[in-house]
């Protein structure tokens, strides 16, 4: 039986999305800038994944409680499609190749797809879930990782960020309630940290070539150093990733209700319904 009685609801984010946006919108950065828009740019084949493998189990759902979370959790992410493909193209009108990237990213999922085994899909579903988490909680816990970002790329960012960790346990819960085995979800959050990896480096080049600066040596350095040294995104992560490891991990272990509670104010999401 799930106890949590943590309300999850899809909102809209009142995304305007004016024109006069600087090009490397976080914070002038090219390489961070591109990062992200490579992260976008898996969101919405992702998003459908996600939904895909959770609506699978939908019908054997006995807890009330996990049924309705998955039903918000579906709502979450959809809106979520919905906003990252806005948002995928303004980097489109911009002349990025995104067509090609997410095209790329979706012969991956039809790739995954293939196997007939739909708890192997759900724990890939979970592995990917731990990495926005993971990601997500330290984005919004760090002003150094949101504070640089430009008006309404800031809001995506941290509205996004905020329902993933709102949700972080729906499709873990899921997993549990029809037995998933621990051999399936590690070996998916192996196939998860390549994949993820691969798809996220290789858009962000194709991207930095395309404002041909792909070989621009300052750039990679204060992206290596942003990322691993100081603040240092990525090193950051990595006593949260080796959670996913244990055999008795469960996402509500990482405790952040302040963290939620702050963000929901901060967006003017103030009352929990909304
Ligand atoms: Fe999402
Ligand atoms: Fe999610």
């Amino acid at each position: 039986m799930i106890t949590s009685i943590l309300r999850i609801s899809p909102r809209n984010p009142k995304l305007g999305w004016a024109s006069h946006y600087n090009r490397f919108w976080f914070g002038g950065c090219p390489l961070k800038s591109n990062w992200m828009n490579a992260l976008s740019t898996t969101f919405p084949h992702a998003e459908r994944f996600f939904i895909e493998t959770v609506k699978h189990y939908q019908d054997q759902i006995t807890d009330p409680v996990l049924a309705e979370q998955v039903k918000g959790f579906i709502g979450q992410e959809a809106a979520h499609r919905v906003e990252h493909d806005r948002f995928n193209q303004l980097l489109k009108a911009q002349g990025y190749p995104v067509e090609e990237m997410e095209a790329r990213v979706e012969k991956l999922f039809n790739w995954v797809r293939k196997n007939p085994d739909p708890e192997v899909k759900l724990a890939l579903t979970c592995a990917l879930e731990h990495f926005t988490t993971i990601l997500c909680t330290e984005v919004l816990k760090t002003p150094t990782f949101h504070e640089p970002m430009q008006g309404d790329y800031k809001r995506l960012w941290c509205w996004h960020c905020l329902e993933e960790i709102e949700h972080k346990t729906v499709a873990y819960d899921v997993y549990q309630s029809i037995n998933g085995s621990y051999k399936n979800r590690f070996v998916e959050i192996i196939h998860a940290s390549v994949g993820l990896w691969l798809i996220l480096i290789s858009t962000m080049m194709a991207y930095q070539r395309h404002d041909g600066r792909l070989f621009n040596l300052r750039d990679w350095g204060v992206l290596i150093t942003w990322g691993f040294i100081w603040p240092g995104l990525l090193t950051r992560l990595i006593p949260n990733y080796f959670r996913y490891y244990k055999k008795n991990y469960h996402p509500s272990h990482m405790h952040d209700q302040g963290l939620i509670d702050k963000w929901r104010e901060r967006l003017g999401f103030n009352n929990r319904q909304d």
